[in-house]
C-alpha cells in the first residue's frame, strides 16, 4: 500500500467530498454575437468545447453586421451541437439539461440559439435554462479554478460590457456593483484601432502594438476617477472621452504633417484603460470586502489589463482569477457552467416559452 493510499484511508471525508467530475450534465449553446458554440459540462469539468466565429465575415465592415451573424450561425448550429456532443462521446439522451444564452446580445443571433435549443429541449424531453451569458463569463472560471467563494466580485470586460458585479451566490444572487456610462472597454479600443488603421476587432492589435511603446506618451484621460464625478461614481466607467482624446491627438498630428507614432498611442491607450479598470475593481473589493476578484469577457486577453490586475491583486491580497484566453472569448462552457450551477442549486428551468432578451439585467440570472 503506498503512501497515498495510506493517507485516503486515514481520511475518509476525502473520499465523500464533490469532484468537479460529479453532479449534472449540461449542453451549453453561445450565439450572442459573432460566434455559435457550444460545450458539454459534467458538473465542474468541461467535456468538450466547439465554437465556430463567423469573424472574418464581419472584418470589412469595420463590426459585428447582425444579419451576417444571425445567418452564421443557422448555418453552424446543427454542425457545432453535433460536435460538442459527439467530442463528449454523447447523444442528446445523456444529457440532464440544455442551457443557452437568452441575453443580452443581438436578438436575431439570440433568437437562432434559443429556438435551436428549445426545439432540442422539447424533442428530446430535456430540462432547459434560458441563461444570461454575462454572468456566464463569472461561471466559466469555476472550470479552471474550483469554486467561486461567497465574497467573490466580478470584473466583465468585452466588446459590448463593462461590469463589476457581486455575486454571493452566482445561481441565486447577483448585483451590479458598476458598469460603463458610455462606450465599453472593447468598443473604445476597435474604434481608436479603425482610427490607426487596423482591421476589426482591434483590440489585440492595441495590445501588441502597446507592449513596443511608451505608455506615458500621450496623456489620456482616465474617465470617472477624479473630483466630483470620480466621488459620485466610483465604480462606475466611462471610456467615450478616453477615444476622443486619443481621436483628437492623433487627427492633430496628421493634421500637422506629422508622424503617428502608433505604438506609443497604443501603450497610453492601453495603460490608461488599465489602470482604471484595475484600480476600480481592486476598490471595490475593498469596499465589499472580497477577497476574490473573477475576470472575464473577450477584453480580458488584454496583457496590459492582466498585468495590471495581477500586480494590484497582489499588492492588496487580493484571489484575481483570469482564465486563459480561450475561456474569456465567448464559448458553450461558460453557458454549460452556468446551467450546471442553475440545476445544481435547485433553481426551477425556464418555461419552453421563455423570450429573449437582448438587454438582459445583469443582476436576473437566468429566465423564469
Ligand atoms: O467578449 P467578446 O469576445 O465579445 C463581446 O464583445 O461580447 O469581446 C470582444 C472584444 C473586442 O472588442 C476585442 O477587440 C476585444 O474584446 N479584445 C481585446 C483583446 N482581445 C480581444 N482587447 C484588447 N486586447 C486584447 N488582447
Ligand atoms: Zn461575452
Amino acid at each position: 500500500m503506498t503512501q497515498q493510499s495510506q493517507s485516503q484511508m486515514d481520511a475518509p471525508m476525502v473520499e465523500t467530498e464533490a469532484k468537479p467530475g460529479d453532479g449534472p450534465v449540461i449542453l451549453g449553446i453561445e450565439s450572442t454575437c459573432d460566434e455559435t458554440a457550444a460545450a458539454v459540462v459534467r458538473g465542474k469539468q468541461l467535456l468538450s468545447n466547439v465554437v465556430a466565429s463567423s469573424m472574418d465575415e464581419h472584418a470589412r465592415y469595420g463590426g459585428v453586421i447582425p444579419e451576417i451573424a444571425s445567418r452564421a450561425h443557422a448555418e453552424s448550429f446543427v454542425p457545432v451541437v453535433s460536435k460538442a456532443l459527439a467530442d463528449a462521446n454523447m447523444d442528446i439522451s445523456d444529457v440532464d439539461a440544455i442551457a443557452v444564452s437568452a441575453g443580452p446580445g443581438l436578438a436575431g443571433c439570440l433568437a437562432v440559439g434559443v429556438s435551436g435549443a428549445k426545439s432540442l429541449a422539447w424533442s428530446a424531453g430535456k430540462p432547459i435554462y434560458g441563461i444570461n451569458h454575462v454572468i456566464g463569463h463569472v461561471g466559466v472560471t469555476q472550470l479552471q479554478f474550483g469554486d467561486l467563494p461567497e465574497d467573490t466580485l466580478a470584473l466583465i470586460v468585452s466588446g459590448g460590457h463593462t461590469s463589476l458585479l457581486r455575486v454571493r451566490n452566482i445561481a441565486t444572487d447577483v448585483q451590479v456593483v458598476g458598469s460603463t456610462l458610455d462606450d465599453a472597454a472593447g468598443e473604445c479600443f476597435d474604434k481608436v484601432a479603425r482610427l490607426l488603421g487596423f482591421p476589426y476587432p482591434g483590440g489585440p492589435y492595441i495590445d501588441r502594438h502597446g507592449q513596443q511603446g511608451d505608455p506615458t506618451a500621450l496623456k489620456v484621460p482616465m474617465g470617472l476617477t477624479q473630483g466630483r464625478a470620480g466621488a459620485e461614481h466610483p465604480y462606475d466607467f466611462s471610456f467615450s472621452g478616453v477615444k476622443t482624446a486619443v481621436a483628437r491627438w492623433v487627427e492633430a498630428r496628421r493634421a500637422q504633417g506629422l508622424d503617428v507614432p502608433v505604438d506609443d498611442v497604443c501603450a497610453s491607450l492601453a495603460h490608461s484603460v488599465a489602470t482604471v479598470l484595475s484600480r476600480k475593481a481592486i476598490d471595490a473589493c475593498k469596499r465589499f470586502d472580497s477577497h476574490t476578484l473573477i475576470v472575464g469577457g473577450g477584453f480580458s486577453a488584454n496583457s496590459q489589463l492582466r498585468e495590471a490586475l495581477a500586480q494590484a491583486g497582489r499588492t492588496a491580497g487580493i484571489d484575481v482569477r483570469i482564465p486563459r484566453i480561450a475561456l474569456c472569448t465567448d464559448n458553450g462552457a461558460m453557458v454549460a457552467m452556468l446551467g450546471s450551477n442553475l440545476m445544481q442549486a435547485g433553481v426551477a428551468p425556464s418555461a419552453l416559452d421563455f423570450p429573449i432578451d437582448s438587454a438582459m439585467p445583469l443582476n436576473r440570472v437566468s429566465m423564469s
